[in-house]
């Protein structure tokens, strides 16, 4: 049984949630960890009994070998490691965004390209059996026409890492990034968005200091998928609760179906069609599906040698669309797309014969 030997940089708080699921999968060796912090590193080199750890990612590269680079730093530099990655020839799975500008992100997948690795960034909500559930019901042609769909995601934000708060954070990169992907992949690639985006809250404490917050907080906005279908999304730092009994709802001629839960951490599907003519909950069984799991898939699908089912391509339109939103809530206009990814009515439900990296 062929093992991908996997490295992470950045050993912050998601990184407790990702070691835990890569050590689980018979497919992970995990090499080595990198932190700027360096005693960050050594901890968790001690901790979970790694044998390398690394204060600077240019050694770890240089030094180790290894085939998936787990990029879980802040998003300002994605961009930049994942580049200096996939340069020295490792296959990336990022944090999203899989950098903050478009002409980072469309190097990223040149680069990719011309050294023969891959690219794929979170989120990885798209492969959760309730997103599939829906995806397979909209595909089906059991809701009609499915021509309109909201998505709501938001929490009081972060108390720790002032850069969720500066330029290239904000609450759109950081939480609506989950609805943005999740509506692309249900309703297909968006050819142009109108938004509304500012800081309800100008400043707040951040890692013990008042912290000024430059980047979104409270945004709102309205993409156009063509053929009159349209989406919502909201999504800040400012909300205190927020029902979850449904936080993502495709509402088609014929039916609807709604998540239960957070698309990231979903519960299951319920679903109400003019056959039925009554609510339904289906898709109740998450399959050990975890929010972090997706390097973990990402690397069980380079063991095995089997094509992705999530596409770096997507990750490039869901930035596109967040760079444009925040365009036209500054702007006033409506900003056209133009990045794609692979989507076709039939194929929404994505590829996943296997998805053993759930979880
Ligand atoms: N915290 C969460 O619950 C959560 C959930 C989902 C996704 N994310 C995403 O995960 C990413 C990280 O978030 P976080 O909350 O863990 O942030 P964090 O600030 O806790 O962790 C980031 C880590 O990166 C390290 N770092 C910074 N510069 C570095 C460099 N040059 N080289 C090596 N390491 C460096 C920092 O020292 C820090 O340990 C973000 O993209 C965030 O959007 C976070």
């Amino acid at each position: 049984m062929s093992k991908i030997r996997v490295a992470i940089v950045g050993c912050g708080v998601v990184s407790h949630s990702y070691i835990p699921q890569l050590l689980k999968s018979k497919h992970v060796e995990l090499v080595a960890v990198c932190d700027n912090q360096v005693e960050r590193a050594k901890k968790h080199a001690e901790d979970y009994h790694l044998p390398h750890y690394f204060g600077d990612v240019e050694q770890l590269l240089e030094e180790v070998d290894f085939e998936l680079l787990v990029n879980l730093t802040s998003m300002n530099l994605h961009g930049p490691i994942n580049k200096l990655a996939l340069e020295k020839g490792r296959n990336v799975w990022c944090e999203k965004p899989i950098a903050t500008d478009l002409s980072t992100a469309y190097e990223l997948l040149e680069v990719a390209k011309k050294k023969g690795v891959g690219i794929w960034g979170a989120p990885f909500t798209l492969l959760s059996p309730a997103y599939q559930k829906m995806a397979a019901l909209i595909s089906s042609g059991e809701l009609g026409k499915a021509t309109t769909a909201h998505g709501i995601y938001g929490w009081e934000g972060p108390s720790w890492g002032k850069w969720f708060y500066k330029n290239g954070g904000g609450a759109l990169f950081d939480l609506g990034v989950y609805n943005v992907t999740t509506l692309t992949g249900l309703l297909g690639p968006v050819k142009s968005v109108v938004a509304m985006a500012g800081a309800a809250i100008p400043e707040r404490v951040v890692d013990g200091e008042l912290t000024t917050v430059e980047a979104d907080d409270n945004t709102a906005i309205i993409l156009d998928h063509g053929d009159a279908v349209f989406s919502v999304i909201q999504t800040g730092f400012t909300y205190k609760n927020q029902l979850d009994d449904w936080t993502i709802q495709v509402i088609g001629t014929e039916g609807t179906v709604a998540m239960e839960g957070y698309d990231w951490e979903p519960r299951g599907v319920r679903v109400f069609t003019s056959k039925s003519g009554e609510w339904d909950t289906v898709a109740k069984d998450q399959e050990g599906y975890h929010w972090a799991g997706g390097a973990t898939y990402i690397a069980e699908c380079l063991a095995e040698g089997k094509e992705p089912a999530i596409y770096g391509e997507h990750a490039v339109h869901v930035l596109e669309i967040m760079i444009a939103s925040l365009k036209s809530a500054e702007t006033g206009r409506r900003i056209a797309i133009e990045s794609t990814f692979p989507w076709s009515k039939e194929r929404n439900a994505y590829a996943t014969d296997s998805v053993s990296g759930r979880g």
